[in-house]
């Protein structure tokens, strides 16, 4: 695949074609000419058959865009293209001409080789960690893995996953093995939400974690310590997930039950992938009108649930995921056991999640000052459920 943005000081650049024809640009865009960077579009202006003619008669094939303008620039992509947006920008990485994806450094053993190139990120620096390839590949020690997110390229996603699975063959079934192979899954299910290929591998994944669960009782405290700060939808999901299958099995699920659990609290938000980025990266408070999209998630979620062919179990708890037992819910306005028994645990682990990830212009509520709010708001979630769930981060936090 060609690389169609990278990041030059302070613009990053976009390859022509990926600008929709006779649309408003949401930000300027520059053209670098004869070494100077020079206006091509101003913002709100629509990228015309001219404009596109000329750039091909200059033979520029890539434009600009100033890196204040990125978020909008990608929400903009999105909403045009989507395809293109889950290709190139889903993750948070382009550097260099490049894309890459965060990985666990927690499930790097430096007993096994490596077989891709590692990057570190601090913040501000980025460099090669380790270069190897699956002609000399390498370990890795453990002083290496300095501070900051260790990042490979996105081309080499498909050998850290065989890397995760020599992993699991070595019988290194650690649950935040489990738990990072499980997020690539969830990355690619919310890519291509109607695939029903990676359906059945996400199956298998939560059949191992409530088997592993079931045997061993520190798999609740493994999983819910690997919460990590990544904002995007799948990592969420995956937390909720993480979140749902951990009440369930404290309160002793049975493994079907927990199997169907699982799907639910993965999939939840999966309608989030039919909702404009603009509303779902939106910095503040929604408009009513803005508001009013965001709530459709639920019906799509469902949609996509049923196409899936998913179970009523299933689907009846992605539905409720927004019910509140008092009736302030959405979009149903459920009340108390017209709510769905998954529907009720998803909500306390969807809304325990949301408020201990930080999110753009806001900081995250520690986990305790998140269960103080849950309890506040009693009237909303199931008591019983409430009180299971703050014991078991109670041990934990
Ligand atoms: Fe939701």
């Amino acid at each position: 695949m060609s690389t169609q943005i990278r990041e030059i000081d302070n613009y990053f650049s976009v390859k022509v074609e990926l600008l929709p024809l006779g649309v408003a640009i949401p930000c300027d865009v520059f053209i670098q000419e004869e070494g100077e960077i020079k206006t091509i579009l101003k913002k709100g202006e629509h990228f015309s058959l001219d404009i596109k003619n000329t750039l091909k008669d200059k033979k520029i094939e890539m434009v600009h865009v100033n890196q204040g303008d990125k978020k909008i620039f990608q929400n903009f992509i999105f909403e045009f293209k989507p395809k293109e947006y889950f290709n190139n920008i889903l993750d948070r990485y382009t550097i260099n001409n490049e894309f890459y994806y965060k990985i666990e450094k927690e499930c790097l053993n430096p007993e096994i080789p490596i077989n891709f190139s590692l990057y570190v990120h601090d913040g501000s620096n980025f460099q090669l960690l380790l270069e190897a390839s699956e002609e000399n590949p390498k370990n890795i020690s453990q002083g290496q893995l300095i501070e900051g997110d260790i990042l490979i390229s996105k081309r080499d996603l498909n050998l850290y996953k065989d890397y995760l699975q020599k992993l699991i063959k070595e019988n290194k079934t650690e649950p935040k093995i489990l738990k990072e192979t499980t997020k690539l899954l969830l990355r690619e299910i919310y890519s291509e939400p109607t695939n029903r290929k990676n359906l059945l591998i996400l199956g298998d994944k939560i059949e191992e974690i409530i088997n592993y669960g079931t045997l061993e009782s520190k798999m609740i405290e493994n999983l819910l310590i690997m919460k990590k700060l990544d904002n995007y939808n799948y990592v969420h999901s995956l937390n909720v997930m993480a979140l749902s299958l951990s009440l369930g099995l404290k309160i002793k699920l049975e493994k079907e039950e927990l199997r169907l659990l699982g799907l639910a609290s993965a999939l939840h938000d999966i309608g989030k992938t039919r909702i404009s980025p603009l509303i779902l990266s939106k910095l503040g408070k929604l408009s009513e009108k803005e508001f009013q999209i965001y709530k459709t998630h639920v019906i799509e979620s469902v949609k996509i649930a049923k196409e899936l062919g998913l179970s009523d179990k299933v689907i009846d708890g992605i539905a409720h995921h927004h019910e509140k037992l008092n009736g302030t819910g959405y979009p149903f306005r459920l009340k108390g056991e017209q709510i769905s028994f998954f529907g009720k645990i998803i909500a306390i682990a969807d809304a325990y999640e949301m408020l201990t990830t930080p999110k753009a212009m806001k900081y995250a509520l520690t986990p305790y000052n998140a269960l103080m709010i849950l309890v506040q708001d009693k009237g909303c979630y199931d008591k019983s459920l409430l009180q299971t769930f703050i014991k078991m981060l109670g041990r934990i936090i």
